[in-house]
C-alpha cells in the first residue's frame, strides 16, 4: 500500500484537496498520526482509520488548518453590524431569534466575534442564536474553553478584549454569558450525516476559509448543503479566497453599479453581493439586498491597491502551487520586492498562513532583517509546529543574535522532528 491511498481516503472523508493543503503536509500528518498510534505499517493504519472513528478523528485533527482570529478580515463584521437590526426585523418572525451558523468555526474566534457584533448592533441575548461547527474535536475543545492568548487578537480589537474578556495570567477568558451564547458542535460539512445534525432556516451562514481547500465537486457539494440550510432570504458570508467558485456555479451580474449578481436556484431568484477582494455576501432572496447597497459601497472603497499589483505579478488564475513556485524562483533571483508581493497573493489565495509566514521569514532572513525574520518564522512554527526548516532558520537567527542556548533549543527541536519523520518513513 502507498501512503497516497491514505491521503486519498482522508480527502474523501473531509474534502481536503492535497493539492491545496500540500501533499507533504498531509503525508506528514499521516506519519505523525501513525507514530501516535504506535503503528509502523501503512496497511494496518489504513484498516484502523476505516474501522475506528476515533483514530480517523485523530488524523483529521492532525491535518486541519485552524488559522483564525477575532474579527478576521474586519469588513464582514462591519457590514453585519450595520445591517443586523434590519436583518432581524425583516427575516425573523415575532419572537424568533436571528439564527446564525458559523461553519467552520475553528477555535471559536469567528462565532464569538459574530456574537459580539450582534450585541454591538443592539441585539440582546435571546434575540440571536449562534451555532458553530467544525470537523475537528481538538479545535472545538479550545473554542468551548473560551480562553485565548494575545495572538488571537492579532488584528487589534483591544476594546473587545477589555469589554468581553477577563485577564487570567497571559490569557483572556471570554465572558461567561457570551461563551454560553454559542452552541458548538462537531460535524463534517460534506459528510452524509451533516444535514441530520443541523436545523434548517439559518438567517445568516458564515462559511469562510474552507472552500479554498476543497476541489471543485466538493465545493459544489458544500455550497448546495449550505443553500439548503439557509432561510429563503438568508445571507451567506464567504471569505475572499473562497469566491472563485461562485461564478462557475452560475452567479450572474445583477447590477453593474454594485456588482450585484443573481442566480436562479431551486426555482427561486437568488441575489449575490460580490466584492473584488474582501468577501462575498450571498443572499437567497432580494428582500435584504437593498440594505446591503450601502455596505457594498463601503467594501468597494476598502479594496487595497495591492490586489491589482499582485495580479500583475502572477496571473489571477494561478494555482497555489504556481504562486509558491514563483516565490521560490524570485528568492533564487533575490528579487525580494516581487517575492513579497507574491506572498501577499498567496495570503489571499490560501488559508495556510504558515507557508506565507515561512516565505516572509525567508525573504527577511536573506536581507539580513533578523528581527522581522524571527517574528515571521515564529508565526510559521506556531501555525505548523512540525516546520523543521523554520526551526533551523530560528536556530541560525538566535545564533546570529548571540543567544546560543535558544539556538541549541531550536536546533534540537528541528533534529527531533527530522529524526521522527525519517524513522517513520524508514519503518514503512
Ligand atoms: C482556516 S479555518 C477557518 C476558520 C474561520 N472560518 C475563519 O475564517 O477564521 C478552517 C477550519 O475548517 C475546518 N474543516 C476542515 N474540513 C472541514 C469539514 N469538512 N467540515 C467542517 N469543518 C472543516 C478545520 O478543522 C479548520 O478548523
Amino acid at each position: 500500500m502507498k501512503i497516497e491511498s491514505i491521503v486519498g481516503y482522508l480527502q474523501e472523508q473531509m474534502g481536503m484537496n492535497p493539492e491545496t493543503v500540500g501533499f507533504d503536509t498531509m503525508k506528514k500528518a499521516v506519519y505523525t498520526a501513525m507514530l501516535a498510534n504506535d503503528i509502523n505499517e501503512l496497511d494496518e493504519y489504513y484498516r484502523l482509520i476505516q474501522q475506528d472513528s476515533l483514530a480517523l478523528q485523530g488524523l483529521i485533527d492532525a491535518v486541519v488548518i485552524p488559522e483564525t482570529s477575532f474579527f478576521r478580515d474586519k469588513k464582514p463584521f462591519q457590514v453585519l453590524k450595520n445591517n443586523l437590526r434590519h436583518l432581524y426585523r425583516t427575516l425573523c418572525d415575532e419572537g424568533e431569534p436571528l439564527k446564525i451558523l458559523s461553519v467552520p468555526s475553528s477555535t471559536g474566534e469567528e462565532p464569538y466575534s459574530i456574537a459580539m457584533t450582534c450585541l454591538d448592533a443592539g441585539l440582546n441575548y435571546g434575540e440571536f442564536e449562534i451555532h458553530a461547527c467544525d470537523i475537528s474535536q481538538r479545535v472545538l475543545d479550545v473554542a468551548r474553553r473560551g480562553q485565548y492568548s494575545e495572538y488571537s487578537f492579532r488584528g487589534g480589537h483591544t476594546t473587545y478584549q477589555q469589554r468581553y474578556f477577563t485577564t487570567k495570567g497571559h490569557f483572556f477568558q471570554i465572558d461567561e454569558q457570551l461563551r454560553a451564547s454559542v452552541n458548538f458542535f462537531q460535524g463534517n460539512l460534506i459528510g452524509d450525516q451533516f444535514m441530520g445534525q443541523v436545523e434548517k432556516g439559518f438567517h445568516i451562514v458564515f462559511c469562510r476559509n474552507l472552500l479554498i481547500y476543497f476541489d471543485k465537486p466538493t465545493k459544489c457539494k458544500a455550497i448546495s448543503v449550505i443553500e439548503s440550510l439557509l432561510h429563503d432570504d438568508g445571507l451567506l458570508v464567504v471569505g475572499h479566497a473562497d469566491t472563485a467558485i461562485l461564478p462557475s456555479l452560475g452567479y450572474k451580474p445583477f447590477s453593474d453599479q454594485f456588482s450585484f449578481t443573481y442566480v436562479k436556484s431551486h426555482n427561486q431568484q437568488k441575489a449575490v453581493v460580490t466584492t473584488t477582494n474582501n468577501h462575498v455576501l450571498v443572499e437567497k432572496g432580494k428582500q435584504v439586498m437593498e440594505a446591503l447597497v450601502a455596505a457594498r459601497t463601503d467594501i468597494a472603497a476598502s479594496s487595497p491597491a495591492i490586489i491589482k499589483h499582485n495580479e500583475e505579478t502572477v496571473p489571477s488564475n494561478s494555482s497555489i502551487a504556481d504562486v509558491v513556485q514563483k516565490i521560490e524562483a524570485l528568492l533564487l533571483k533575490k528579487d525580494f520586492s516581487q517575492a513579497t508581493t507574491c506572498c501577499q497573493t498567496l495570503m489571499e489565495k490560501t488559508g495556510d498562513k504558515s507557508t506565507v509566514h515561512h516565505y516572509l521569514g525567508h525573504i527577511a532572513f536573506l536581507q539580513d532583517e533578523m528581527q522581522v525574520a524571527e517574528k515571521q518564522f515564529k508565526k510559521a512554527v506556531y501555525l505548523q509546529p512540525n516546520n523543521e526548516e523554520a526551526l533551523c532558520f530560528l536556530a541560525k537567527i538566535s545564533k546570529k543574535q548571540g543567544d546560543e542556548a535558544a539556538a541549541l533549543r531550536y536546533q534540537q527541536r528541528a533534529d527531533r522532528i527530522k529524526a521522527r519523520m525519517s524513522s517513520a518513513q524508514e519503518n514503512l
